[in-house]
């Protein structure tokens, strides 16, 4: 069973997505009155006609999430517009502490999978107050801010989204790293099809559009769900995917002691191998960046370890 500590938003439309495809069966839990359960009956009732059979609960105890193998946290406040993630920092460091307590006493063999933001210090709120050991404790952000790359790298290009193939790592946030050098185009590289102004403004455009959505329509959920659907199957199906994703990092990437997003291998025992990259002067400056981002939001929240 797959597990969503949150039926807000990103969960419920996360966990739509999860039931409809058949991955697995899933639990909603959120603290508003009948909230996960109206989400799991609407589900319910839709693959009920899609003709999947898989049993979509939902439930204000946390004890239904006895016996999940993937918890996905999106539990917290969302941003509003003109709100950076780091602004939601205190308020969620509260909750998903609380939660990650919640998640190691009923699902202590899961593997926590976060969401809410700023997901990178939440990550690692998340490995701190489950202490689950670091391969299973994973956080979604890399493939949220790839579709966002892709998104923009093809309508730039005028070519189909399924010819490119790219990554984006780094802080989940303002120092997010699209690597331009580490993307192709039907196997050509982009940097071969694009100049140095033309890759900035698409590496520019992909860091500030998550705000114009919020701005537009309140919050971002569509193109979340779907890197939470992403990795959820990943793991359930053992698919051994690579995918960029917040991981716990002791040296790795000259970092050490904080999650943040790497390339990594996903299955069923969660992060099973971070995959190294050589960076250039300017790409690891700006890993760096992220990182000492991450790493004093950490310190900022103390008090919840
Ligand atoms: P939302 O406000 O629609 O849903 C959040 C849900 O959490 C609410 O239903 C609320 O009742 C619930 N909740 C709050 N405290 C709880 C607790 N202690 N236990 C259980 N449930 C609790 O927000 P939305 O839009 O779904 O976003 C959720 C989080 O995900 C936000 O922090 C948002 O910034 C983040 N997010 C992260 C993304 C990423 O790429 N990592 C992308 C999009 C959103």
């Amino acid at each position: 069973m797959i597990g969503f500590l949150g039926a807000g938003r990103v969960g419920a439309q996360a966990a739509l997505e999860v039931a409809s495809a058949g991955v697995d069966d899933v639990t909603l839990v959120d603290i508003v009155p009948g909230l996960a359960e109206g989400e799991a009956m609407d589900i319910s009732q839709k693959i009920a006609e899609t003709g999947v059979d898989v049993d979509v609960k939902g439930s204000t105890d946390f004890s239904a999430l006895k016996g999940a193998s993937v918890v996905v946290i999106t539990a917290g406040m969302a941003r509003k517009p003109g709100m950076t993630r780091m602004d939601l920092l205190e308020r969620n460091a509260g909750i998903v502490a609380a939660v990650a307590k919640e998640v190691a006493k009923h699902a202590p063999s899961s593997i926590a999978l976060t969401v809410t933001n700023p997901m990178d210090v939440m990550n690692y709120v998340v490995l701190k107050r489950t202490g689950f050991p670091k391969g299973r404790v994973v956080g979604m952000g890399g493939l949220l801010d790839l579709s966002r790359f892709k998104s923009t790298v093809s309508a730039m290009l005028d070519v189909s989204h399924s010819s490119l193939s790219s990554l984006v790592i780094g802080e989940h946030g303002e120092s997010m790293l699209p690597l331009a050098r580490y993307t192709t185009v039907g196997g050509v590289p982009l940097t071969k099809l694009m100049d140095e102004t033309q890759v900035e403004l698409a590496m520019e455009t992909t860091r500030r559009v998550a705000i114009d959505v919020i701005s537009k329509k309140g919050a971002t959920v569509y193109a979340p769900a779907n890197g939470v659907f992403r990795m959820v199957r990943a793991i359930a199906l053992d698919k051994r995917e690579v995918v960029p994703a917040s991981a716990y990092l002791e040296g790795e990437y000259g970092v050490e002691g904080v999650c943040i997003g790497v390339p990594l291998v996903l299955g069923a025992d969660g992060v099973e191998k971070i995959l190294s990259l050589d960076l250039n002067e300017k790409e690891s400056a700006q890993f760096k960046k992220g990182a000492e981002t991450i790493r004093q939001g950490i310190s900022a929240i103390q008090s919840v370890f």
